[in-house]
């Protein structure tokens, strides 16, 4: 990943990228609405929306199943989503990509399927105190079923992970890695190839959650060399409901299915029992979100024609200048301030709590995120319970984020 330097000036043309986008024409309590948690949910371009619509008034079928036109039609633009997902994030094979309902539940996936198979007790985990909620959990509870050792990654003041921890907190017992690439809560961007290589070195796996990664920065799996890979369509300006695992094919082809249904077997018998169909299909029973799979691949194309470099510029200049004028503010506290960070910043305010901020900046049109942002070990360590948190997409400009540090100052004053 590359940080740009804050002096450059990237050249993205934002008001025509603006125009991509309904939603950013209306009004909140009578002011225009500013749109700063995008690390929650990025607005949809109205090419993923028409994407949408056209689906479901001319090509409406299930997938995999029919031979009649319509359910053709549904399942070749299905599939040409795998191979954008691929190219996406640079995937060696399109079996590679399972489409999942989100980051939550590829790392579920990856919990239930390989973890089950693979774990035995006193085996160990390290997971990075950078973890937003759903790479945590689910390990969690595999440990309490299996009886599995989970030990934390540790971060520093500014929160970047402590390499010099990560390193001796291996033991031989130590299986699977779970980092985030970005943290949802600090922006942090964590040296994942690096991570991926110490991991690799010591005979143990690493599942990256790619969720907060995705939207900003290009995304090279093979480069990274994760083991597995997880991110949502909804915060690559894709719709909600779908998102996608890679998982290198050798380990998926070994992995046995983790949910039973429709379209993940080859052959169903009560006698001879059930055999399994290859990969990918065989991680994809059921009927999935056909809509929105489609129209996560229209985010792709959105997303390419402007650049993802550009995007992750864009959001770089973005947060240096939200940074210095933010800093200004008398009693302002950022936290998570690492070196390598994306455009998210998240912070209290001595004398103000982050709920009354949140609703407060809401009356003035400004959408930030209040709270633990799924984060809680990561803001215990901090010593605080809420932060309020902006967090910046394409679309964002320089008089928002002006816009937004007027209103926080007035929404300051108003509550000390
Ligand atoms: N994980 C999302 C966030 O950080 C919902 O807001």
């Amino acid at each position: 990943m590359t940080v740009m330097s804050a002096l450059s000036e990237p050249t993205l043309d934002v008001i025509q990228v603006r125009r991509d986008f309904p939603i950013l024409e209306r009004q909140v309590h009578g002011k225009p609405l500013i749109y700063l948690d995008n690390a929650a949910t990025s607005q949809t371009p109205r090419q993923v929306i028409e994407t949408l619509d056209h689906y479901y008034r001319h090509y409406n079928a299930n997938i995999h199943r029919g031979l009649h036109t319509l359910a053709d039609e549904a399942t070749a633009a299905f599939e040409q989503t795998r191979d954008k997902a691929r190219d996406f994030i640079n995937a060696a094979d399109r079996r590679e990509i399972i489409f999942t309902s989100g980051t939550t539940e590829a790392i579920n996936l990856v919990a239930n399927s390989w973890g089950r198979a693979n774990l035995k007790p006193k085996d160990e985990i390290l997971i990075s105190q950078l973890e937003h909620h759903s790479n945590i959990v689910p390990w969690q509870l595999l440990a309490a079923q299996l009886e599995l050792v989970i030990r934390v990654i540790p971060v520093d003041e500014q929160g970047a992970l402590d390499m010099v921890a990560y390193r001796e907190l291996f033991s031989e017992r130590t299986r699977l890695v779970a980092v985030n690439h970005v943290s949802n809560a600090f922006g942090t961007i964590n040296p994942v190839r690096e991570m991926a290589t110490i991991a690799h070195q010591q005979g143990a796996l690493i599942v990256v959650d790619g969720a907060q990664a995705a939207p900003h920065e290009p995304v090279d799996v093979q480069h990274i060399d994760a083991d597995f890979y997880a991110f949502s369509g909804h915060k690559v300006y894709g719709p909600t409901g779908v998102g996608v695992l890679y998982g290198k094919a050798e380990l998926l082809e070994a992995m046995p299915p983790w949910q039973g249904g429709g379209e993940m077997i080859r052959t169903v018998s009560f006698d001879a029992g059930t055999t399994y169909a290859d990969i990918p299909h065989k991680f994809e029973a059921g009927t999935p979100s056909i809509a929105e799979v489609i129209a996560m691949g229209r985010a792709f194309d959105w997303v390419n024609d402007i650049g993802i470099a550009m995007i992750g510029s864009w959001e770089q200049h973005l947060l240096a200048h939200a940074t210095r004028k933010m800093t200004a503010i008398e009693g302002m506290r950022i936290l998570g301030t690492a070196p390598h960070k994306a455009g998210v910043i998240s912070f209290v305010v001595e004398g103000a709590h982050a709920q009354d901020i949140g609703l407060l900046i809401d009356q003035l049109g400004v959408a930030v995120r209040t709270g633990n942002h799924c984060a809680q070990p990561l803001l215990q360590r901090f010593g605080v319970e809420a932060t309020c948190r902006a967090s910046f997409a394409a679309y964002n400009t320089l008089e928002e984020i002006d816009l937004f540090v007027e209103s926080l100052e007035r929404v300051i004053g108003m509550v000390r």
